[in-house]
C-alpha cells in the first residue's frame, strides 16, 4: 500500500508585503468545478471580471484584463509590448521594484536611464520634470506604492501631465495600490498600469490585472517589430478575451473565479469604504507601534496604509522576532529590503488581512516578544 502524505499548511495570519489573506468567499470560489479555457461560461465570467477590473482601476479602457502570471508578468508584459528595441526610456526608482522595472526594460531592448531617490523617499515634480528634459523619452515608468519601503509616490496626475508634455507615455506599477488606496487611471491620465491578484484583491497570486489606454494601445498596434514574448503579447490576449476568443494558452479558470470573487467583494463593500477600512486599521497600527517605540519609518504625508515599515529598536534582532511571530503566533511579517534589511520590519495590512482583530493580535504579540 502506498503511504499518502498529508499536506496541511497552517492557517497563517498574513501581515507581510503580500500575499495577503485569501478572502473566505474567494476560497470557496476557487474550489468550483474547473471548466475549459474556451468554455462559454468562463468567457462570460471574463466579461464580468473585465467590468469589475475597470471599476477598481477607475477606467473605461477596453484593454483591461488579467494576465496568467504574478505581478512581475504584468510588469514584463507592459514593458515588452510598449518598448521596441532601442527605444529611450526613463525609470524613476524609489525602491526595489523600480529597479526591477529598469532591469526588465533593459532586457527587452530599451535604452534605459534611471533617476533614483534614497530608500524611503519619493520624487518631487521638479526632479521628474528636469529628468524628462534630458532626452525625448518614449516611456516613463514609476511605482505608485513601493512595497519595499512603504512609500506612496504622490502627484501621479501631475506626473502624467509632465510625461505627456515631454511626449512620453506613463507606465504605473499598481501592484500594491490597486484595491488598497485610491487609484484613478482615467482621471490621472495613466497610459498603462499592471497589478497582482494577491495584495489588495483578496485572491491568491497567479493573475496580473493590466489596463492599457488609447495612446499605449496605439503604440502597441503600430509596432514595427513583433512583441518578443509570445506568452505576454497583449494583442493576442485581447483577441482571446474580447475578439475571436482564439486559443492562446490554457488560462486557469479557477484563478479567474477567485479574482472575480475578490473583485466582487471590493465592489460590494464600496471602494471608498475599503480604503477607509484600510486607513483606519493602519492608523490603529501606527499608534500602537509609536506607543511601543517602534515608529513608522515613512513620514505620514506619503506613508502607505497597506504597508508599514516599522523601525526596529537598538539591541533587538529583527529576524528572531519575525521567526517567533511565525512560530509562536502564526503571524507572518517581513524583513526590510536592501539597506533596510536589519533596520525595519515590513507589516502589511492589505485586502482581507486588514482587520481590527489582526492589528490587535499583532500589537499584543509584539508587546509580549519585546518585553
Ligand atoms: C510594487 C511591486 N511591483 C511588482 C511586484 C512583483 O509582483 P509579483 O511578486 O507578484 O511577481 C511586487 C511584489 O511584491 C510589488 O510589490
Amino acid at each position: 500500500m502506498t503511504a499518502h502524505s498529508k499536506f496541511d499548511p497552517s492557517a497563517r495570519i498574513l501581515l507581510g508585503p503580500g500575499p495577503s489573506m485569501t478572502h473566505p468567499r474567494v476560497i470557496r470560489a476557487l474550489s468550483a468545478p474547473t471548466v475549459g479555457h474556451l468554455d462559454p461560461e468562463l468567457l462570460s465570467l471574463y466579461a464580468e471580471e473585465q467590468e469589475l477590473l475597470r471599476t477598481v482601476f477607475q477606467t473605461k479602457n477596453e484593454w483591461t484584463f488579467a494576465l496568467s502570471g504574478t505581478g512581475t508578468s504584468g510588469m514584463e508584459a507592459a514593458l515588452v509590448n510598449l518598448i521596441e528595441p532601442g527605444d529611450e526610456m526613463l525609470v524613476a526608482i524609489h525602491g526595489f521594484f523600480g529597479e526591477r522595472l529598469a532591469e526588465i526594460a533593459t532586457r527587452v531592448g530599451g535604452q534605459v536611464d534611471r533617476i533614483t531617490r534614497p530608500l524611503g523617499e519619493i520624487f518631487t515634480l521638479e526632479e521628474i520634470e528636469s529628468a524628462l528634459r534630458q532626452k525625448p523619452y518614449k516611456l516613463f515608468a514609476i511605482v505608485h506604492a513601493e512595497t519595499s519601503t512603504g512609500a506612496e509616490q504622490l502627484h501621479i496626475k501631475e506626473i502624467a501631465d509632465l510625461v505627456h508634455q515631454s511626449g512620453a507615455l506613463l507606465l504605473l506599477d499598481t501592484v500594491t495600490s490597486l484595491g488598497n488606496i485610491p487609484l484613478k487611471i482615467d482621471e490621472w491620465d495613466v497610459d498603462a498600469a499592471y497589478s497582482a491578484s494577491q495584495k489588495g484583491l483578496g485572491a491568491p497570486s497567479g493573475l496580473a490585472p493590466i489596463t492599457i489606454g488609447d495612446r499605449a494601445k496605439s503604440k502597441i498596434e503600430n509596432r514595427k517589430s513583433p512583441v518578443a514574448s509570445f506568452y505576454l503579447d497583449l494583442k493576442a490576449y485581447a483577441n482571446y478575451w474580447m475578439g475571436g476568443h482564439a486559443y492562446h494558452h490554457t488560462a486557469s479558470a479557477n484563478l479567474h473565479y477567485a479574482l472575480t470573487e475578490g473583485l466582487r467583494v471590493i465592489v460590494e463593500e464600496g471602494r471608498e469604504n475599503t480604503f477607509a477600512r484600510l486607513r483606519s486599521n493602519s492608523e490603529t497600527l501606527w499608534r500602537g507601534l509609536e506607543n511601543m517605540d517602534l515608529p513608522p519609518f515613512i513620514p505620514l504625508e506619503y506613508r502607505l496604509p497597506p504597508l508599514t515599515t516599522a523601525q526596529v529598536p537598538a539591541g533587538v534582532d529583527p529576524h528572531q522576532v519575525r521567526a517567533r511571530l511565525l512560530n509562536e503566533y502564526n503571524i507572518e511579517i517581513a524583513a526590510g529590503f536592501g539597506a533596510l534589511k536589519d533596520k525595519v520590519w515590513r507589516i502589511g495590512l492589505m485586502g482581507y488581512s486588514s482587520r481590527k482583530e489582526n492589528v490587535t493580535l499583532l500589537l499584543g504579540a509584539l508587546r509580549e516578544l519585546l518585553k
